[in-house]
């Protein structure tokens, strides 16, 4: 094993921090360096409040932080010292001209991959982090390798898996690592290199390495089939309410078949996070691209099914409340896109909460982690919005409760005592399932839960 390797991570968001953290912390061989372009980003990674909200975090950081790990903005002496350099800066949807709205803006990689040309004395490894339109690395090579001194760098996938909330988890015990390069000589000693970082931690048979593109394409169908069994679940949904189904019965009974298995197959208000849609929108475009039209209908369906789902949400909100909310008090429990993360990137909440007000509802806005970056979503909103850390204060004069995120202290508020806060009728909207129905039921709400029968008083 190298005593010595300096490794390097471009972009210290909610990928680059934890990933590195959890490196640095298992492989004491490795010098681990971070750098951002965002000033206060980085100040914060190097104080006791760290910019991202992920369980376990805090001792990983801790225990690294000043030995083998640290957060810097001097991105030219990072690359300059740097034997691997992972790349983990944002590869958002595209927003204008071609492929707007679905292709991947790769400005910010390109941007990048000249930054490491121009300030690299030697050859080095890139790995590809960032989740990226498959073809990628293929460009980022042609422009690493145009350099006029000569310099060879070896591109690799290593795509990442985690998810927010469990990031620690999923970094430190992983389903699998994947790591995709060329077939070269070259190309499978920058693999050797890559793997040998991960098994100091992770058992080898959890290691998986395939050529680049399969590693590139992987990433983007295993959030596919994600986003779309929740679709799928979502769609059913939609039947159980009008019919005597529960949507929590049928996921049971068919996640006890072993070849569906049981997870991801909870019915919600709809799927957030940064990555489902912006990758599953990658894969219509890539598919479009090679004029696979109905490969890109097929996958395209998996997101306009969760754009209605949000809208079903509102639109049953509305029809419960006599068909109107103009005016009317609507306290959002959650705006975080899942629970234990602070993160609203593509939160079902801000659908609702635009919905809400283009119906001219008052809308409370509540969540232990998340308000400020729901201020800075709804900023540009028009209506009456407020941002209340209390969910008691949030709920006080309401008409309803919309349950957007399903955040454990939700489940044992005293909603007794939100109730009779409350006016009359009252209503409740669990879009995750995770409230005791029956209950709130006896105690006089009218529950609407995703995927059951109505328990109504009125
Ligand atoms: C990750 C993945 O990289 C992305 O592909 C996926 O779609 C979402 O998850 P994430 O870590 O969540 O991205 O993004 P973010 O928290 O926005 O962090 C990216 C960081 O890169 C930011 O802190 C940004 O300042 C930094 N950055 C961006 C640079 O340092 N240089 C740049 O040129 C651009
Ligand atoms: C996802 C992938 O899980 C992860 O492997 C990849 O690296 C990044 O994208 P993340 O977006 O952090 O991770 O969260 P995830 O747990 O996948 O949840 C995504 C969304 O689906 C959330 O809004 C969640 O509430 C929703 N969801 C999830 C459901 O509505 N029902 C489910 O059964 C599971």
């Amino acid at each position: 094993m190298d005593t010595s390797v300096n490794v390097l991570c471009i972009g210290a968001g909610y990928v680059g921090g934890p990933t590195m953290a959890v490196i640095a912390d298992r492989c004491r061989h490795a010098r681990v360096t971070v750098v951002d372009v965002n000033e206060a980003r980085i100040a914060a990674w190097n104080s006791d409040a760290l910019p991202i909200f992920e369980p376990g975090l805090d001792d990983v950081v801790r225990r690294a932080r000043g030995r083998n790990l640290f957060f810097s903005t001097d991105i030219e002496a990072g690359i300059r010292d740097a034997d691997i350099i992972f790349v983990s800066v944002n590869a958002l949807t595209k927003t204008f001209e071609e492929g707007a709205g679905r292709a991947a803006d790769l400005q910010y990689w390109e941007k990048t991959a000249r930054q490491i040309l121009a300030h690299s004395t030697r050859g080095k490894i890139v790995v590809e982090k960032s989740t990226l339109p498959v073809r990628t690395a293929e460009a980022m090579e042609r422009i690493l390798n145009s350099g006029e001194r000569g310099l060879r760098f070896e591109v690799v996938s290593n795509p990442e898996f985690l998810a927010e909330g469990t990031a620690i988890k999923d970094l430190e015990r992983p389903d699998r690592v994947l790591v995709g390069s060329h077939e070269t000589p070259a190309g499978a000693n920058a693999r050797r290199a890559v793997t040998d970082l991960y098994a100091t931690w992770v058992p080898r048979d959890r290691i998986i390495e395939s050529n680049l593109w399969s590693a590139e394409l992987s990433k983007l169908t295993a959030n596919a089939f994600l986003a779309q069994r929740i679709s799928s679940i979502n769609s059913i949904s939609a039947l159980c309410e009008v019919t005597e189904a529960d949507v929590d019965e049928v996921a049971y009974a068919i996640g006890t078949d072993s070849r569906i298995g049981p997870r991801f197959l909870k019915a919600s208000v709809g799927f957030g996070g940064s990555c489902f849609r912006k990758d599953i929108l990658n894969l219509v475009y890539i598919s479009e691209s090679y004029g696979l039209d109905e490969v890109a209908r097929y996958w395209e369906s998996v997101v306009r099914m969760n754009d209605w789902q949000e809208a079903r949400f509102v639109r049953r909100m509305l029809a419960s409340m006599f068909n109107t909310v103009a005016g009317k008090r609507i306290a959002l429990f959650g705006f975080a896109f899942k629970a234990d993360t602070g993160d609203t990137r593509e939160s079902p909440a801000l659908a609702v909460t635009r919905q809400l007000l283009d119906e001219h509802a008052h809308v409370v806005i509540t969540d232990p982690q998340a308000l400020a970056n729901a201020r800075i979503d709804t900023a540009r909103l028009e209506g009456a919005i407020e941002y209340e850390p209390d969910p008691y204060a949030a709920a006080k004069g309401a008409h309803a409760i919309a349950v957007l995120t399903e955040w454990e202290v939700y489940r044992t508020l005293d909603y007794a005592r939100l109730l009779a806060a409350m006016e009359r009728p009252a209503f409740v909207f669990d879009g995750r399932n995770i409230l005791d129905h029956r209950r709130l039921f006896e105690m006089g709400f009218s529950v609407y839960a995703v995927g059951k029968r109505p328990l109504k008083h009125v």
